[in-house]
């Protein structure tokens, strides 16, 4: 179950844009995060829902999407993200925040993955202009944005080839391709 879960929880950058994501199923993935660790158990971690076009149209201008995708500027009109979810640090908590923000955003994208829902971590972010746009006050610090839809891409996952190439790829058909090493390759002792 795990194990399906996470093999199809990949990154999705291609979604059915007029697909509505309610507030309310955004509140269910937050809570995942809410009940997932956090170092400390200081909790410092805070969110910013969006699913309506206006406050979406803010903040997709100040992500970066496939960096390795070098000829592809990221989803067009019609297959953007239809909801995103904010993850902030509340700096007034503690000043940094370990892997608490990772483990919130993969805990999330599992809750969406089950729900049939994709999405992608974003971390390519203008911190200070999403700032203005959505007049986040100082004391939160921008860590990720999770970009969420109904996926409208194949991503399959494939095996890092002897030249050892990580970068994943498109082929023509428009399927994404994502090498990932091989175990034995990764566990070192
Ligand atoms: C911390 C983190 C930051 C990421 N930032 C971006 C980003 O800014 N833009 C983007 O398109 N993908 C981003 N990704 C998605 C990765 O590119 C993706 O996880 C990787 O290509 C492997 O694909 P997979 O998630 O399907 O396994 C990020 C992933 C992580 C974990």
């Amino acid at each position: 179950m795990i194990r399906d879960l996470i093999t199809r929880n990949r990154s999705y950058r291609r979604f059915y844009q007029d697909i509505a994501i309610e507030r309310e199923t955004l509140r269910e993935l937050v809570d995942l995060a809410r009940l997932s660790a956090s170092a400390a158990n200081m909790q410092p971690l805070r969110y910013i829902l969006s699913c309506d076009p206006e406050k979406n149209a803010l903040i997709f201008p100040h992500l970066a999407w496939a960096g390795y995708l070098k000829d592809w500027p990221g989803p067009s009109e019609g297959e953007r993200p239809s909801a995103y979810i904010l993850i902030l640090g509340d700096t007034e908590i503690t000043p940094s925040f370990g892997c608490d923000h990772g483990i919130a955003a993969q805990s999330i994208l599992l809750g969406a993955t089950e729900k049939g829902l994709g999405g992608c971590i974003i971390a390519a972010v203008q911190r200070e202009k999403l700032r203005q746009a959505l007049k986040i006050p100082p004391r939160y610090e921008i860590l990720l944005v999770l970009a969420l839809g109904k996926s409208r891409e194949t991503v399959v996952v494939e095996t890092v080839g002897a030249n050892g190439d990580i970068k994943y790829w498109r082929d023509s058909e428009g399927t994404h391709h994502v090498p990932k090493r091989l175990l034995d390759d990764i566990i070192i002792g």
